[in-house]
């Protein structure tokens, strides 16, 4: 691992002037969406905190956060679609307009779990948004309001999302280079 994170990044795939304007975009229209209505987000740990954080700031609205973890058992019974609740809500979210807010949709197993496990609760509403969609790894329909990015099924780091724990603070979302994998104990 460089000391300089920005030097194991191969490929930078969505920029950070691309999420920037992707998130102002998305502002505007969960405005308009929730208009005359609070808006309580529920921001998924680890990985979506810089989006929440950034889509929170660029809307003029009440906006409430809460944090939820969850954690799926790992790559091999993924597809069981065992979820696992890590730390739950501070607070209910019965009568109230929800919004979840995930860094990546991949296979869609944590989403359908958050959305029944929240809607099982009684907000008002409930709408998912997450920055990127990883389309062709869906293993699930599940449904996702608001998209940032549709990106290719490959290895990301950055904007939250990461290698080992690390990468999460890149401004921008890229590939690491093959040498950080060979590197790795
Ligand atoms: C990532 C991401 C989603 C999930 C998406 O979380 O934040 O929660 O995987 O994958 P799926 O659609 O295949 O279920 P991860 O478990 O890496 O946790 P983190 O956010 O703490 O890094």
């Amino acid at each position: 691992m460089n000391m300089n994170p920005h030097e194991d990044v191969a490929e930078v795939l969505v920029t950070a002037e691309e999420i920037a304007r992707r998130t102002e975009e998305l502002a505007r229209t969960l405005e308009r969406d929730y208009a005359g209505r609070p808006l309580k987000m529920v921001c998924i740990l680890k990985g979506a905190v810089p989006f929440a954080a950034d889509l929170m700031r660029a809307m003029n609205h009440p906006v409430a956060l809460d944090f939820m973890a969850v954690s799926s058992y790992g790559a091999s019974t993924k597809s069981s679609g065992v979820v696992r609740l890590l730390n739950d809500l501070d607070e209910s979210i019965e009568g109230q307009d929800v919004l979840i807010v995930e860094d990546i949709v991949d296979t869609g197993l944590t989403l359908k779990y958050l959305r029944e496990n929240l809607s099982a609760r009684g907000p008002r509403s409930l709408r998912v948004a997450v920055l990127l969609d990883k389309r062709e790894r869906r293993l699930v329909d599940v449904e996702v309001e608001y998209v940032g990015f549709r990106i290719p099924d490959r290895f990301v780091v950055g904007y939250g999302l990461d290698y080992a724990g690390f990468y999460r603070n890149l401004p921008y979302v890229g590939v690491l280079k093959p040498s950080v994998y060979e590197e790795a104990p």
